[in-house]
């Protein structure tokens, strides 16, 4: 199983659902029970208890993610496995995920899963890693960070760019398919810069980002430590430019909303 760190996800994540119009089709405001399978450390949690009258669930395998999930939600979590979910059928009348399908081996499982443990809708919230776009004011970095993406996608297990195909995963595990929606979430960097920017930029220029890609990017055939070696210079040169305050870089993640009814 792929490892988050709690950072990762708090960084990642942060700002992303400012605006909620994509989440209109879980009809959240009429759900009584509702599971956020992989939740992680609880960021759409927190976006479904406020946007919802009913009880949410986190649940997760990775146990130390569910207690900073609890801690920083106070929402209940339950330790558990998205193909073997440990709830009766029916237990919920919204089983929900995000960026959890593009990290499994067996999607289809997980969606058939949800499909049996909820009374009435399921609903997933997944990225199309290869439809990422990047514009940046250091000249290398937004080429370096489309040859890192395209080795990346090449030499990874999962289907991590599966977009409007989750569509599809829904349908195989019998659910109408009744919405899909694409939200676009932009993430800014741009003075006075923040803590987690910063921390981000250092990453870069210590090779230690590109680090956690070593075993897919190798798999496809890249030359890692000339990478990692350019990787490096283009995250030196963002620190300066942030120690200058004229570093700016805009980056837009397409995320699929699909939504189904069992
Ligand atoms: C990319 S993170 C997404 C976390 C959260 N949904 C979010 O969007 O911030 C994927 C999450 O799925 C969890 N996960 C991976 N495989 C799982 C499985 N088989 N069953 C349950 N959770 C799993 C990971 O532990 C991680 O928390």
């Amino acid at each position: 199983m792929r490892e988050f760190t709690p950072e990762y996800l708090e960084h990642t994540r942060r700002g992303m659902w400012e605006s909620t119009a994509a989440l209109d089709p879980l009809e959240l405001d009429s759900r009584a029970r509702v599971l956020d399978v992989g939740c992680g450390t609880g960021e759409l949690s927190r976006v479904l208890a406020a946007e919802s009258p009913g009880d949410v669930i986190g649940v997760d395998a990775d146990t130390a993610l569910l207690g900073v999930a609890r801690e920083a939600t106070g929402l209940p979590t339950v330790a558990g496995d998205a193909t073997r979910l440990p709830f009766r059928a029916d237990a919920a009348d919204l089983v929900v995920c995000q960026a959890l399908l593009i990290n499994l081996p067996d999607p289809t499982a997980a969606v058939r899963e949800f499909a049996r443990v909820s009374s009435d809708l399921v609903a997933a919230i997944e990225p199309d890693n290869a439809a990422v776009e990047v514009s940046s004011t250091v000249d290398a970095e937004e080429r370096l960070e489309r040859e890192v993406r395209e080795a990346y996608l090449a030499g990874v297990e999962t289907d991590v760019a599966m977009g409007e195909r989750v569509g599809d995963l829904f349908e195989a595990a019998g659910l109408d398919v009744i919405a899909r929606r694409t939200y676009h979430h932009e993430k800014l960097v741009e003075p006075p810069y923040s803590e987690p920017a910063m921390e981000s930029a250092a990453k870069k220029a210590s090779g230690a980002g590109i680090a956690e890609h070593e075993r897919e990017l190798r798999a496809a055939g890249a030359d890692y430590d000339d990478l990692r070696a350019a990787w490096r210079e283009m995250g030196r040169d963002v620190v300066r430019a942030m120690g200058e305050e004229r570093y700016r870089r805009r980056e837009v993640v397409p995320f699929e909303v699909t939504v189904g009814r069992v």
